[in-house]
């Protein structure tokens, strides 16, 4: 569909100026083809990451890591268990300080819930960086990412760290067993599947992004198979990283480019910075620097607010989602707030209402790219997709336009995306029990 068709761009009077727009905003079209090739690099760099042969696996970015997690929930689990999740706040400093303002959370809770316990209570511990997994419960952090700023921390373990800051405090009020690491998406699949039990994929689509799937071992080479419980395992893409060697490069616009360039950690976690709730306000305000600086939105003039690196966030992405056609009382409380309302013509409104669509219908789309392909892997009639994460709960449009494309990429798989709210937090409890079962 062409952006001239979109009815906002229809009312624009002036031909010059809708050609003037079109050409600003046609790097946002996320093509057939583009979808066909980012599926082909994708399987390509599967592959790669999935090799025995060390020189092949460095040429993908994906880490494609065992969980070790040995099952999904099946349902009779029992027991108390505790599930930590770090992930999203903001934290900067030494990593230790972080685990000890951890430990101190734990204490927190365990104090105003009262729990009391003679035996040590199983923890699981949702840690959402990219990390190496030895084991269910060893793993080594590679870098931060999102909005953490340590000034140490890759090439620690963060069980480890967690032990540690427990035993600087003398232990907990309860003894606790720290029995598993594992990634939001791991958390969000288990807890995906405590509810629906066709459920094979755990995704989060919050600040950052990635996902978690049921794969055939067999389709897993880095696993010896002796190691294995069972014909399938969990595997923890970590698909943020892809792209990081420039695979993704024959698709990438210039806003992305801009977005990782003033990023924290330039050229790192690529495919993440394409739709990930921490980028997609500032890749919002470009779009409209963009359109400004060619002469067609706000009479070419702007804020201070519009110039203003990283202060647009996801959330105003969202709130001018939630307007449809023909309203406008959630843009102008953004336009308002960003100082933009008093020069916001009607034409304006609508324009920034259609850039905001189509750029997150491109990062909608491309999500469901990915997810195309991790459903050919899996190969299951029908599939449930847990979804955790701000981005999809608060965006009125990703589940419809995530939706609408894959029906066309899997025309035979029934699947159903659902959200799993807290399922990165309750995931961790549930691999305690399960694993403890
Ligand atoms: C980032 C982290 C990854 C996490 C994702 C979603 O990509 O590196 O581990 O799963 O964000 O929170």
């Amino acid at each position: 569909e062409s952006i001239l068709n979109r009815p906002g761009i229809k009312m624009i009077k002036s031909p010059d100026k809708r050609e003037k727009v079109c050409e600003a905003l046609k790097s946002l079209r996320f093509t057939e083809n583009d979808v066909k090739q980012m599926m082909k690099v994708f399987e390509e760099q599967i592959d790669y990451a999935n090799s025995l042969n060390e020189e092949d696996r460095k040429k993908s970015d994906l880490f494609w890591e065992c969980t070790y997690v040995s099952d999904l929930v099946k349902g009779n689990e029992n027991g108390r268990y505790l599930g930590l999740d770090l992930g999203n706040d903001q934290l900067s400093g030494p990593a230790e300080l972080v685990f000890d303002h951890i430990a101190a959370s734990m204490e927190t809770f365990i104090t105003e819930e009262k729990i009391q316990s003679q035996t040590p209570i199983g923890v699981g511990f949702t840690f959402s960086f990219p990390t190496v997994q030895k084991t269910l419960k060893k793993s080594i952090l590679v870098t931060w990412t999102k909005r953490f700023k340590c000034t140490n921390g890759p090439g620690l373990d963060p069980c480890n760290l967690l032990e540690e800051a427990i035993e600087r405090r003398g232990g907990l009020s309860v003894p606790v067993n720290v029995m598993a690491r594992i990634s939001d998406t791991t958390g969000t699949l288990m807890a995906g599947s405590y509810y629906d039990k066709k459920c094979a994929i755990g995704l989060i689509l919050g600040s950052g992004s990635n996902a978690c799937y049921v794969e055939h071992l067999k389709n897993f080479r880095k696993l010896d198979p002796k190691e294995a419980k069972s014909d399938k395992i969990l595997v923890n893409c970590e698909w943020g990283a892809f792209g990081d060697n420039g695979c993704l490069d024959f698709c990438r616009n210039e806003f992305e480019r801009e977005v990782d360039q003033y990023s924290n950690f330039p050229g790192s976690y690529t495919f993440e910075k394409s739709f990930g709730g921490f980028y997609l306000g500032e890749m919002f305000r470009l779009v409209l620097v963009k359109l400004t600086k060619a002469g067609v939105l706000f009479d070419g003039k702007g804020s201070n607010e519009l110039m203003t690196r990283w202060l647009w966030k996801s959330r105003q992405v969202t709130t001018v989602e939630k307007d449809n056609p023909g309203s406008s009382e959630n843009t102008m409380s953004v336009l308002k707030e960003m100082k933009l309302d008093t020069i916001a013509t009607e034409e304006d409104v609508v324009l920034v209402q259609e850039a905001c669509y189509l750029m997150s219908q491109r990062a909608a789309y491309i999500v469901a790219t990915a997810l195309a392909v991790l459903l050919n892997h899996i190969n299951e009639p029908e599939v449930s997709i847990g979804i955790d994460g701000s981005l999809y709960e608060h965006h009125p449009r990703f589940h419809d336009h995530i939706t609408t494309l894959l029906q066309k990429l899997v025309p035979n798989t029934k699947f159903r995306l659902f959200l799993v709210k807290d399922g990165s937090g309750q995931g961790a409890a549930l691999v305690a029990a399960v694993e403890s079962s």
